[in-house]
């Protein structure tokens, strides 16, 4: 099975095009998180679980989802991390995440995808992220027969340095700046509801016509990339950015 989460859609399509080239079925992660319906999965064939980088390690709505959901004891266990530019500490994190849960640790690979984090940093042209995208697909093309092959994939040696501060870095960022404060609609907002069905926490409802945070977010950037009157600020650092319409979209 490949299971993934994806704010953008970046994971989400790389998990389809991987799904489809290894003949398995692509779930997302949210079907069983929004319920908190904890699955027992009994499938003795490969996992692969595909998300994004961030802060320099695998979301956390993924690795919390591989030490809740239940698997059988020794089944093979791939990490497909997408990111704008690097997975960070993701291999060692993965396999200490394998090595307590009883499976088997098959590699971490990153695949490179355009940037949605518009609330710090500002995605490419889109000439530029079309280019990254095929870049991306010829790298799940090579990636995809070593699933399928049940190779492991190779990964670099992560420090004892790297990944203390790493590690310490993100908790710090989880805890402190993964906060809903600065979003605000501005009054470009139709209250379509779009942000509140795409919120993959299920963190913003309406009040009043206007979309309102709750304290479950987990920066995915989905509502203020995705809003289709861009009507979604994140403080001043979103303020006249490009908007991030993901690996399907040419506008
Ligand atoms: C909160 C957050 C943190 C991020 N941190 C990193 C990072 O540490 N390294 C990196 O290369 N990209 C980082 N990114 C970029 C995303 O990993 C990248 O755009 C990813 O493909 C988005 O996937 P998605 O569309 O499936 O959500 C970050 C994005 C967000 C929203
Ligand atoms: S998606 Fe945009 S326009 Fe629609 S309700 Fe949310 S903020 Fe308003
Ligand atoms: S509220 Fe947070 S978790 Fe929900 S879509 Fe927006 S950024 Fe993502």
């Amino acid at each position: 099975m490949v299971f993934y989460f994806s704010g953008t859609g970046n994971s989400r399509f790389v998990a389809k095009r991987i799904a489809e080239a290894i003949s398995q079925e692509a779930v997302d992660i949210t079907t069983y998180t929004r319920t908190m319906d904890r699955p027992e999965f009994t499938d003795k064939g490969v996992y692969v679980f595909v998300c994004p980088s961030y802060m320099s390690a695998p979301a956390r709505a993924m690795t919390d989802f591989v030490e809740w959901a239940g698997f059988p004891s020794g089944v093979k266990a791939y990490f497909i991390v997408t990111c704008a530019a690097s997975m960070g500490i993701t291999p060692r994190v993965t396999k200490e995440i394998c090595e307590k849960r009883g499976l088997q640790y098959m590699g971490a690979a990153q695949i490179e995808m355009p940037q949605n984090y518009i609330a710090l940093f500002t995605t490419k042209k889109v000439e530029e992220n079309i280019d990254i995208i095929e870049k991306a697909e010829n790298e799940i093309d090579r990636i995809a027969p070593l699933i399928l092959n049940g190779e492991v994939l190779e990964t670099k040696k992560i420090g004892s340095v790297e990944y203390s501060v790493t590690k310490w870095v993100r908790d710090v960022y989880y805890k402190d700046f993964m906060k809903t404060k600065k979003f605000k609609a501005t009054d470009k907002c139709i209250s379509c509801q779009k942000c509140v069905k795409i919120c993959p926490l299920s963190n913003i409802t309406m009040k009043d016509g206007k979309p309102s945070w709750g304290d479950k977010c987990t920066h995915c950037m989905a509502c203020i990339n995705q809003c289709p009157k861009d009507a979604i600020e994140y403080g001043k650092g979103s303020v006249g950015k490009p908007r991030y319409k993901g690996p399907e979209s040419k506008n």
